[in-house]
């Protein structure tokens, strides 16, 4: 419920408040469910969650051990809490765990790869920038990780009457989905890896998509293999990554 000294500081600080009242007429609003905590809380709860962040990592062998199907729909309703261009939510999931399918799949995945890294389709400095991290153009992974969940973007929307409708942001939001999944996946326990085999067409023809849908990244989910190696990276600082612009400095950014 909301306080009267909420309502005041509202007043306070929007001559302009969200919704218009002709807004709220027009289309139901409902007061966002939120409690505010203190900072001390906030901290430890954001620490957590940076340290948990940290130790996710991309992997490329994954056990067979079985992945019930109700973690996969977890994850996906997770993703699928995304923010969205106009909350138009342009994504669909293709959960794949037929042995037959994920043999397709890795077949023409190899295909495509085999022109990547065989046939320098990827440019030297592409093959450069991959090399630390060891990849080729075998993905045994597709097939022995229990689910392949294949992200696909809705380029736009069509209704049941057939008719369409353009989507905003599709790129933008569907990366927005894509980050939550991978991250429901690790916080569960599970992992991945958002892998590209790029032309990816071939998504689409296997799992008898609709034309409006493009293969976004599709994610091999599983138990990690044990004892399997990752590349030993290094993440990049916070100095490198983020820039503070107080007042002064904006005044001699825009002097
Ligand atoms: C959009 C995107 C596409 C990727 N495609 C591939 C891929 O096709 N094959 C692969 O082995 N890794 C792929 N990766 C994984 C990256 O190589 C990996 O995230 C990066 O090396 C950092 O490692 P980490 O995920 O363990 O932090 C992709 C990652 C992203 C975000």
């Amino acid at each position: 419920m909301m306080k009267s000294g909420d309502a005041q500081e509202g007043r306070t600080l929007y001559r302009h408040p969200y919704p218009s009242p002709g807004l709220a007429a027009e289309y139901p609003f409902v007061t966002y469910d939120h409690q505010r905590i203190d900072d001390t809380t906030m901290r430890q709860r954001s620490e957590a969650f940076q340290a948990s962040a940290n130790r996710r990592r991309s992997v490329r062998m994954f056990s067979s051990h079985p992945v019930p199907l109700d973690l996969i729909e977890s994850a996906v309703g997770t993703a699928s809490t995304a923010p969205s261009g106009a909350h138009k939510q342009p994504w669909t999931f293709v959960a794949v765990s037929d042995p037959v399918l994920k043999s397709k799949i890795r077949k023409s995945a190899e295909a495509e790869e085999h022109e990547n890294y065989l046939k320098n389709r990827m440019n030297a400095e592409w093959q450069e920038a991959l090399a630390p991290l060891g990849t080729d153009h075998h993905k045994e992974f597709l097939e022995v990780a229990p689910w392949l969940v294949v992200l696909f973007a809705q380029r736009y929307e069509v209704l049941d009457d057939g008719s369409t409708r353009k989507n905003y942001y599709v790129k933008e939001s569907v990366g927005m989905a894509a980050g939550l999944f991978v991250a429901a996946i690790h916080e569960m326990g599970l992992a991945t890896l958002p892998h590209t085999p790029s032309p990816m067409a071939f998504l689409r023809t296997v799992l008898n998509r609709p034309n409006h849908e493009r293969p976004f990244v599709m994610f091999p989910v599983g138990h990690p293999l044990p004892g399997t190696r990752v590349p030993d990276l290094a993440r990049k600082t916070l100095d490198e990554v983020l820039v503070v612009v107080d007042s002064a400095e904006a005044d001699v950014l825009n002097s």
